[in-house]
């Protein structure tokens, strides 16, 4: 049985809470991932073309917090605000998202919802803000669901629901769900991996790659020109569609390989190939775009420059905007970060960058 058909046969079993009069709270707190095999073109229902792997970051995160309490009507009702403001355009879009999953949890018909949520980065500055408020706010609506019905006691289940649905409001976000290491979609590489949500990665606790810092030298503030979800509707159409598929797939098992075999140079290129692949299919697409800045070159060529120069573990990658994920190994932080100091930072937008890492995963905090 599919995920999808599990969830609604168990959400007609669940039916409706019984009444409640106090409000209730929930709250987690949910990172963004950095993809380094790129989800990049989806089928219907938020299907990725290909499976993708990335890892959970740390600091850069949203916090959502939801107050519910139960109404007899059968009606969603919803207030929703974004760092102490109403965000009318914010709000449609959770309203939009929470009616479209009601098939999964029925009670959301019977609440109304006080949900706050906020960044721990600026809103669209290329950090993927979609991948750690969907999973945040998927989290709390599993939480609620374990919390009204006992559900979901089952950490395992918990989260996978949780992945299921943080993916159908952005793909991405079915990856943010978990720390570490995440695989979404069907791939050769773990056993339980599926289009229809996320899986971690399990890898030895010493591998080095466990350490992986990620500076996000933020080259533009400004609000990307096109958005992801055009990007992947013009795959559909794009002529290096199916060769992507098979670029993914491979990168992935080679990733892996690199990974476990801990080889620096493969999974630099890697990486890098995958980054730059996605910037190429963008630009190859019908019409053309391009995400990337002057100064995103100035830091690629800096990063190979230096590389060449010291022979030290340092790689980049890019997400769908301009700033540049800079990824290096925690043994070699601190000739890392000089560098970014002394010649990195005059390229980022008012010296903004983020010092991040491969996190542990979401955290409840309420
Ligand atoms: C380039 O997850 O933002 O960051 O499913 O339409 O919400 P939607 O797209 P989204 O796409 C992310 C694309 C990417 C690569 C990745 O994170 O894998």
């Amino acid at each position: 049985m599919s995920l999808k058909e599990t969830y609604l046969k168990n959400a007609s079993e669940l039916g409706q809470p019984g009444q409640f009069s106090e409000t209730r709270y929930v709250g987690w707190r949910s990172p963004s991932n950095i993809a380094l095999i790129k989800y990049w073109g989806k089928k219907a229902n938020q299907i990725p073309q290909n499976p993708s792997f990335s890892f959970t970051l740390s600091k850069s995160f949203t916090e959502t917090t939801t107050e519910y309490s139960w109404h007899s009507e059968n009606n969603l009702k919803l207030d929703f605000s974004f760092e102490g403001k109403i965000n009318g355009l914010f709000a449609q879009k959770v309203e939009d998202y929470l009616r479209s999953i009601t098939c999964y949890l029925p009670f959301l018909t019977h609440l109304y919802l006080k949900i706050e949520s906020s960044n721990s980065f600026p809103h669209s500055s290329g950090i993927a803000s979609s991948a750690s408020s969907m999973s945040a706010l998927a989290l709390c609506l599993v939480e609620m669901e374990n919390d009204l019905f006992h559900s979901l006691r089952d950490p395992e289940d918990f989260y996978r629901k949780a992945s299921f649905l943080a993916r159908l409001g952005s793909g991405s976000a079915a990856r943010s769900v978990y720390g570490g290491f995440v695989v979404w979609g069907k791939d050769g590489i773990e056993k339980d991996s599926t289009d229809e949500a996320g899986v971690s990665y399990k890898v030895i606790s010493n591998n080095t790659f466990l350490s992986l810092k990620d500076a996000i030298l933020v080259t533009s503030l400004k609000e990307k020109k096109v958005s992801s979800s055009k990007g992947h509707g013009m795959m559909n159409v794009h002529p290096y569609s199916e060769a992507r598929v098979q670029q993914a797939n491979s990168n992935l098992k080679a990733l892996n390989a690199a990974i476990l075999s801990e080889n620096d140079q493969n999974f630099i290129s890697i990486i890098e190939n995958e980054a730059l692949s996605l910037h190429a299919l963008m630009l190859s697409s019908d019409p053309g775009y391009n995400l990337l800045n002057h100064n995103t070159w100035q830091i690629i060529n800096q990063i190979r420059d230096f590389r060449k120069r010291t022979g030290l573990f340092i790689a980049f990658s890019l997400d769908a905007g301009p700033n540049v994920h800079l990824i290096y190994k925690q043994q070699n932080s601190d000739t890392i970060e000089k560098f970014i100091q002394e010649k990195l930072v005059n390229y980022c937008e008012n010296g903004y960058w983020i010092d991040d890492k491969i996190g542990s995963g979401p955290v409840k905090i309420k």
